[in-house]
């Protein structure tokens, strides 16, 4: 995978040696002390100092919003501002601690510090709770940060990471599941599926769809998202038998049952059933490896009628131009679960090629942090 994406290597032409000059000049000590002072580059020398400061406190940062969510300050400040003593009192935190830690989350937008020393939500502390999902998301994350302890070491593949067992099932998926493991994992897939979904369906119309088959569709989030915008569709889920079951009662709850079925089963093992026009593929491919994501691209052709579509919409790398969501943090957090891997919708487009989908285009989304989508059809 890493190998594919790898550009051709090439001679050096002037702008690679400007910028060798370039990056000489801004590593010398003497060079950003002269920068900071100059008028014309003192601007871009406090952006890049700032930006630099911001990379070096991130974990703090991270840390910070941790504690703001497990304190639930969200719920302890909902009827309005309150003194540090109060929120100390109620969160069990020593006051002089209580008192670092609101400043902190100020500073970062999350609280709001009064003229009288109380602190109430800030907009994005505010927002929080109203983002499904996000809280847990959050809060599961302390595995993830023990996993990056030791970055050196992480990035060498040195350590065994705990995030390779937090989510078993979902890569050995060989064997049976355990319910109780894969209903948390469920819960907070379909907790954090809403937004994925707002944004696949704005960017992909389902209007002209009559049978969509939503493959590793969990506990039925995403179908019942399209059920609710599009009364015609047929809804047909396919996921492990520990987490498809789960999704009768979604399905009840929105009154879709009658227009939904749900194909127990792995796409390992057993063929996709057939009869969609439209088989969707949301956050399923990043968990898995080239080889199992090109025997599920052949399974899922083999499964389409002509002109049948297929959409693949999850987090994508930025590729040539990466980003931070998925550069930095998504293609991180896969590779701390150790089979999964976030690749470029470059990347997605020519797998799917390689199974012989033809008219591959990428729907471009609002909030790519969230999920990017590539779309494409059996000739
Ligand atoms: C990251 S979750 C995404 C769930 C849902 N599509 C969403 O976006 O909320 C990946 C899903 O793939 C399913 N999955 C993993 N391996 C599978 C397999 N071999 N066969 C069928 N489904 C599988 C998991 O059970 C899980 O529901």
């Amino acid at each position: 995978m890493a190998a594919a994406e790898d550009p051709a290597p090439a001679g050096k032409s002037i702008t690679e040696r400007f910028a060798a000059w370039r990056d000489r000049l801004v590593g010398s000590a003497s060079f950003q002390s002269w920068a900071a002072r100059f008028p014309l580059t003192r601007g871009m020398a406090r952006r890049d100092g700032q930006r630099l400061f911001d990379l070096v406190s991130g974990f703090t940062y991270s840390q910070i919003l941790y504690a703001f969510v497990a304190f639930d300050l969200p719920a302890q400040l909902n009827a309005g501002p309150r003194s540090v003593s109060d929120l100390a009192l109620r969160c069990a935190v020593p006051p002089e601690r209580m008192q670092i830690l609101c400043q902190a989350a100020a500073s970062l937008g999350l609280l709001r510090r009064r003229r009288d020393g109380c602190f109430g939500l800030a907009r994005l502390g505010a927002a929080l709770p109203g983002v499904p999902g996000l809280a847990q998301m959050i809060l599961h994350h302390d595995v993830l940060y023990r996993d990056l302890t030791d970055p050196t070491a992480f990035f060498r593949g040195d350590t065994e990471t705990e995030l390779a067992d937090f989510w078993p099932y979902v890569f050995g998926a060989t064997g049976p599941l355990d319910h109780g493991v894969a209903k948390t994992y469920s819960d907070l897939m379909a907790d954090s599926q809403g937004l994925v979904a707002e944004e696949t369906l704005k960017a992909v119309d389902f209007a002209s769809a009559r049978h969509v088959l939503d493959v590793g569709g969990g506990t039925g989030a995403f179908l019942a998202a399209v059920g609710k915008r599009h009364s015609t569709p047929r809804l047909h889920l396919f996921d492990l038998p520990a987490v498809a079951s789960g999704a009768n009662d979604r399905f009840a709850a929105a009154n879709l049952s009658d227009r939904a079925r749900i194909t127990q089963g792995s796409f390992r093992a057993d063929p996709l059933p057939e009869g969609a026009d439209t088989i969707t593929l949301v956050r399923v491919l990043y968990d898995h490896r080239d080889e199992t994501v090109r025997n599920l691209l052949a399974k899922a052709y083999a499964a389409l009628p002509p002109r049948g579509r297929i959409v693949v919409s999850e987090p994508m790398s930025g590729g040539a131009n990466p980003s931070r969501a998925a550069d930095a943090y998504f293609a991180v957090y896969c590779m701390a679960m150790r089979t999964g891997t976030v690749r470029s919708a470059d990347r997605i487009s020519a797998m799917l090629g390689e199974a012989g989908f033809v008219g591959i285009k990428e729907a471009r989304t609002d909030r790519p942090f969230i999920t990017s989508i590539v779309t494409a059809e059996k000739d």
